[in-house]
C-alpha cells in the first residue's frame, strides 16, 4: 500500500486555535508540509517555523490558486468571526463563517489535486434557548439566537450535504469554550475564562461580563488539540457525524472558576458587570453529552477544573512575569 504524504493547509491560523493547531500539525506531518495562512501577519513566532501566506477566505480565486499550487490532501478551515465579534458585524459573520467555508468546500471538491479530508470546526454555539441543556444531547433542538450560532449551524448542514452529495470527507466539533494562554481569544462569549487569569495575576481584580451563576460547556487547548487531531486520524468508517461531535471537557460557572483559582492562587477582587454577552451564553447549552463521540471514535478529556485551573496560573504566571 502507497502511504500518501499528508500536506496541509490551515486558514485562519493566526487564531486562538490554529496558531497551536499549526504547531502540533508541525510536529507529525513536518514544517514545511503545513502551510499557515490568514488574513492577517502573523503574530506568534511559532507560526513563522514554516510556510505563511496571507490569504482571504472571501477571494475564492486565490484561495483556489493557492490550493492548486500548495495541492493539500487536508484543509483545516478555521477563520472565522465568534459570537460577540458576530453581533457586532453580522453581515461580515456571514460572508466569513458561510460563503467563506462555501469557497473552501468548493475548491476542496474541484481542486486539481484531491483535497481527501476538510476540518472546520462548530460550536456550542449551534444551540439555542429550546435546547436541553444539561446535559444537550448530540442530535436535538438546534434554534439559535445568535448570527454566529445560525452560521454555525448553516456550516454543519454543509458539512452533511458535501458529504453526503461529493463524498467528500468533511469533519468537525462542536467546541465548547477553549481556553488558552499562548493566544488570545477572538472575541467571544468564553472570553472571560480566559481574561480572569491575566487580570488575577496582573491586578490582583477581575469584573467578569458574565454573571456569577452562568454555567456553559469549556475545554482546556490540549485537550482540544488532541481531540481534533484524534477526529482527523480517526477511520473514516468510525465516522457517523458529518455535521458535527459535541465534545465535553469541563462545565463551570464564573463563580465556580474563581472560587477555584482563589484556592490555587489566593484572594483577588471580583465584581460582576454582565453585558450583551449574558443573554448570549444564557442561549447556550450548560454541557454537553458526547456520548457519540466517544462511542465513534474514542474520544475522552483529561482536563478537569482544578487540572486546567493549575496550568493557565502557572503558564499566565510565567508569560506576565
Ligand atoms: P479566532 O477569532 O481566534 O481566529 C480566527 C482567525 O480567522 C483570525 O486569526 C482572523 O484573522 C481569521 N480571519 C477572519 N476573517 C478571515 C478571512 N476573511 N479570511 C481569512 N482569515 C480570516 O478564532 P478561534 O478561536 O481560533 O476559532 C477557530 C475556529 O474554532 C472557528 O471556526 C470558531 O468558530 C471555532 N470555535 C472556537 C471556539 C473558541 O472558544 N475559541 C469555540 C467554538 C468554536
Ligand atoms: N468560544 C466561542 C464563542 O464564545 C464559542 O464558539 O464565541
Amino acid at each position: 500500500m502507497q502511504i500518501r504524504k499528508e500536506k496541509i493547509l490551515v486558514t485562519g491560523a493566526c487564531g486562538q486555535l490554529g496558531t497551536e493547531l499549526v504547531e502540533e500539525l508541525r510536529k507529525i506531518y513536518g514544517e514545511v508540509q503545513v502551510l499557515a495562512t490568514d488574513l492577517i501577519d502573523p503574530r506568534s513566532e511559532s507560526l513563522k517555523s514554516g510556510p505563511f501566506e496571507k490569504i482571504n477566505v472571501l477571494d475564492k480565486n486565490g484561495l483556489g490558486q493557492l490550493v492548486n499550487r500548495f495541492q493539500p490532501t487536508q484543509i483545516y478551515h478555521l477563520a472565522a468571526i465568534l459570537s460577540a465579534a458576530a453581533e457586532k458585524n453580522p453581515t461580515l459573520a456571514w460572508d466569513v463563517n458561510i460563503a467563506g467555508f462555501m469557497n473552501v468546500l468548493d475548491i476542496s471538491k474541484t481542486a486539481s489535486e484531491k483535497v481527501f479530508k476538510v476540518y472546520s470546526p462548530s460550536s456550542i454555539a449551534a444551540f439555542g434557548p429550546h435546547t436541553p441543556k444539561n446535559p444537550t444531547p448530540q442530535h436535538t433542538i438546534t434554534d439559535p439566537t445568535t448570527v454566529y450560532g445560525i452560521t454555525k449551524l448553516v456550516g454543519e448542514r454543509l458539512a452533511d450535504y458535501y458529504f453526503i452529495n461529493y463524498g467528500l470527507d468533511v469533519r468537525s466539533i462542536r467546541y465548547p469554550g477553549l481556553i488558552s494562554y499562548k493566544t488570545p481569544p477572538g472575541g467571544g462569549t468564553t472570553d472571560y475564562a480566559v481574561d480572569i487569569f491575566y487580570k488575577v495575576v496582573q491586578d490582583k481584580s477581575f469584573t467578569s461580563f458574565l454573571g456569577p451563576d452562568t454555567a456553559l460547556p469549556m475545554m482546556y487547548m490540549p485537550d482540544a488539540l488532541r481531540g481534533t487531531l484524534e477526529l482527523m486520524e480517526a477511520e473514516a468508517s468510525r465516522i457517523t457525524i458529518r455535521s458535527a461531535y459535541n465534545l465535553n471537557g469541563m462545565s463551570f460557572t464564573p463563580q465556580q472558576l474563581a472560587d477555584e483559582i482563589r484556592s490555587q492562587f489566593g484572594d483577588f477582587e471580583l465584581k460582576y458587570a454582565p453585558d450583551f454577552r449574558q443573554q448570549i451564553a444564557d442561549s447556550w447549552p450548560n454541557d454537553l453529552d458526547d456520548s457519540v463521540a466517544r462511542k465513534d471514535w474514542g474520544w475522552k478529556h483529561q482536563f478537569g477544573l482544578k487540572e486546567m485551573v493549575a496550568d493557565m496560573l502557572k503558564n499566565v504566571g510565567i508569560l506576565v512575569g
